[in-house]
């Protein structure tokens, strides 16, 4: 197996966590490179169901390295959170997992700013998760960000901490009317997750480069997906990071040659979780696909809203991270269903519009346009090979690849472990 950047092709939630389980299988690292607690990661494994937030995905396979990158943004009390539940199942949390000190982390100010942003966009709020990922990005490319390696020491930490509140607190009373904070109501604590987290932190940039010189296989695990990409989604409908494949090298410090492959995540049909744009969405949210998907948010709960596949978009997630391979998961959401509609065009006034459109407003009244394939009824669930499969089914998969420009490589069909096929044995 090559090098695999692992990217979300639509609004995330797209069954990463799934994948990337199965393909720990074969690989000895698992690295995470941008987003933070913002994400859900659903793993189960012979029916129990695993949820990571901030830990890689393959962490549920012994003996696999599992490490965060530079490039994630870190609620320390979030993280231990997750550390001491997984030790609490039994799963090893030690040698095997390691955190970039060069990584930026999430202060109870991000957090309330997150939420205050929120009430201040009023009707126009993003929907975020409120974990504070958009203010802790903004402090780190505003210069005023505080690292991992920062929680090592008193004097720095109480210094930064400090110049960080004379602008917080000037926002928090004069903008936000929020309740000011002082710094021994934040340095104390977070010299002790310093502390607690201490035995993981390293120089992550040296340790993936080393595993890729030793000819290791390492999984770059995305979060959220590429139309949540700060750049390239649906902006300002976005989160602060770059899910896309080009974040795996700036979020570990590896170059862009050593990666040897990208892998699409793409659901069978269209969901999103949040406000914003979402051109195939059904009646009453797509309420009757989120009923049979069960599309509920792994990390707020939130509905999620659904559409019908929309092959303009997954084929421009194909060109922005240039992904030959995909995973198309959730097929067996829409057995049952007699017509299934894909997106193959948009429109604007009656003109063919290429892609996805630059401006929002554009994107808000784009008019779709939908071929209808023949659905299937038969039980796909526990089915092994792509010859089992009704000629129906084998008929939207082969439309899929033709629309979007690329491979179907895995096909995933329940939620389990089990329930996949592998259809190309280069991953
Ligand atoms: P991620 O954020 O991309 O890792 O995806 P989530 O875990 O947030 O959401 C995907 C949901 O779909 C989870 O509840 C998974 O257990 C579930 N899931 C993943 N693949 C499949 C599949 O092929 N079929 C079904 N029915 N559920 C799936
Ligand atoms: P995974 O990795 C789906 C959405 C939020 C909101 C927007 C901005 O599980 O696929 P943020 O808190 O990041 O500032 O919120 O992004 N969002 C996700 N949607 N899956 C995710 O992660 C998401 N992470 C953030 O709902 O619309
Ligand atoms: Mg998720």
């Amino acid at each position: 197996m090559p090098n695999v950047v692992i990217v979300g092709a639509q609004w995330g939630d797209e069954g990463k966590g799934k994948i990337i389980d199965l393909l720990s299988e074969k690989a000895d690292a698992v690295v995470r490179y941008q987003g933070g607690n913002n994400a859900g990661h659903t793993v189960v494994i012979d029916g129990k169901k695993h949820i990571l937030h901030l830990v890689p995905s393959g962490i549920l396979h012994k003996g696999k390295l599992c490490v965060i990158g530079n490039g994630v943004v870190i609620d320390p009390a979030a993280l231990i959170a997750e550390i001491d539940e997984l030790l609490t199942q039994g799963i090893a949390v030690d040698a095997n997992f390691k955190i970039s000190d060069l990584a930026h982390v999430i202060l109870p100010y991000h957090r309330a700013i997150d939420g205050a942003n929120e009430g201040k966009r009023g009707s126009g709020k993003i929907d975020t998760t409120q974990r504070g990922i958009g203010p802790a990005y903004g402090d780190k490319f505003g210069r005023m960000g505080i690292k991992m390696a920062d929680l090592a020491d008193a004097e720095r930490l109480e210094k930064r901490v400090s110049q960080s509140l004379e602008e917080k607190n000037f926002l928090f009373s004069k903008y936000y009317a929020l309740p000011e904070l002082k710094s021994h109501d934040i340095v104390p604590m977070y010299l002790e997750y310093g502390r607690r987290l201490k035995p993981y932190l390293t120089d992550t940039v040296s340790l993936v480069n080393q595993l890729l010189d030793e000819k290791k296989k390492v999984l770059f695990e995305g979060a959220q997906g590429t139309f949540l990409d700060v750049d390239f989604g649906t902006y300002p409908f976005v989160t602060a990071s770059h899910p896309t494949a080009g974040g795996a090298c700036t979020g570990t410090g590896v170059g862009p040659t050593r990666i040897e492959n990208i892998l699409g995540i793409v659901k069978a049909y269209t969901t999103r979780v949040g406000a914003g744009p979402l051109p195939t969405e059904g009646k009453d949210g797509g309420a009757d696909l989120r009923a049979r998907g069960k599309e509920f948010g792994a990390t707020t709960g939130r509905p999620r809203r659904c559409g019908w596949f929309d092959a303009v978009l997954v084929k421009r997630a194909r060109v922005i991270n240039h992904f030959e391979h995909m995973a198309l998961t959730k097929l067996d959401v829409l057995t049952g269903i007699a017509e299934l509609p894909i997106c193959t065009g948009y429109k604007i006034n009656g003109e063919n519009i290429p892609t996805l459109p630059s401006a929002l407003e554009d994107i808000e009244r784009l008019e779709t346009v939908y071929e209808t394939l023949p659905g299937w009824n038969e039980d796909i669930s526990s089915m092994k090979k792509l010859e089992q499969l009704p000629k129906n089914t084998r008929r939207y998969l082969d439309r899929i690849e033709e629309l979007v420009g690329a491979k179907i490589a895995i096909v995933s069909l329940g939620e389990d472990r089990s329930q996949t096929m592998i259809l190309n044995s280069l991953l």
